[in-house]
């Protein structure tokens, strides 16, 4: 896709990977929508020049309204990414982890599922458009301290995958950004040395985003050995790995 001429609206931008996202589309060209729910962030991007606006993707009436304010003002929206989300760690062994899994599956997997239905029908009216879903390594490797969080990673790839089949022959896309771990703050650099530069991971989604035509999945070099390790044998052998981080689980 050209990213120097969209506009799109991105739910989960207001830190992370949605807001270098946000910056970089707009660098290339792009108008940015930035929506999420912390009001303080949402003024400072405004403040920064983005348009701005509040969204909830747990809540149903947040999401339409949100919508409905998007299209008023960007009526030739063509682009919905779909970045909210959480991810939290979870202990199985206590029941009280079933918050954690309920939030996430509200957020990640059931939000994203709004979030396209209340824009398909705005996509479908132009004949054209993309749908940027965003999964994770996780959703291919699971990492066996965020359960739920695998699990609706798994859950949105198979959904894009399904959603692509049925918008073919409309002009919509559907394409799906599966980061690895990226260090979007400090504190994740510290946590997992492993994770990759925000920057530079960005730089690179630009970069496979930017091609023609726009792929089915976006995959930086750093996740392809978890996208592709079932593939390649070495599944079994890197969850084991990534078990080792159960350790870190109080009690354990
Ligand atoms: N960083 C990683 O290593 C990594 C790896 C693979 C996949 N991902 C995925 O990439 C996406 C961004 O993650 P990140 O690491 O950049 O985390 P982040 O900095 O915590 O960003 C999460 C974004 O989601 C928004 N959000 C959370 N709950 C929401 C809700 N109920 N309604 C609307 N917006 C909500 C937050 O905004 P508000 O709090 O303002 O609402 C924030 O803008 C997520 O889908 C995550 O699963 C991240």
């Amino acid at each position: 896709m050209d990213t120097s001429n969209r506009t799109v609206f991105l739910p989960g931008a207001t830190s992370g990977i949605g807001l270098a996202l946000a910056r970089h589309l707009r660098a290339a060209g792009s108008t940015v929508v930035v929506g999420g729910r912390r009001a303080d962030l949402l003024e400072t991007l405004a403040a920064e020049g983005f348009a701005t606006v509040a969204i909830d993707v747990t809540d149903p009436a947040s999401v339409e309204n949100a919508r409905d304010t998007v299209l008023r003002e960007h009526p030739d929206l063509d682009t919905v990414v779909t970045m909210s989300g959480v991810m939290l760690v979870e202990d199985l062994r206590d029941p009280a982890h079933f918050a954690a899994a309920q939030l996430s599956v509200e957020t990640n997997l059931l939000g994203t599922i709004r979030l396209i239905d209340a824009f398909i029908p705005h996509l479908l009216a132009r004949g054209s458009g993309t749908i940027v879903t965003v999964t994770s390594g996780i959703g291919f490797l699971p990492f066996p301290l965020m359960p739920t969080y695998a699990a609706t990673k798994a859950g949105v790839h198979a959904y894009s995958e399904a959603l692509r089949a049925q918008l073919a022959g409309t002009g919509v896309e559907v394409t799906e950004l599966v980061p690895p771990a990226v260090a979007t703050s400090p504190e994740v650099r510290r946590s997992n040395p492993a994770a990759l530069d925000l920057e530079e991971f960005v730089t690179e989604v630009m970069g496979l985003l930017g091609a023609d035509p726009t792929p089915h999945e976006i995959l930086v070099e750093g996740v392809r050995m978890h996208r592709w390790a079932e593939r390649d044998g070495t599944y079994d052998e890197l969850v084991a790995r990534r078990s080792q981080a159960l350790v870190t689980l109080p009690g354990r």
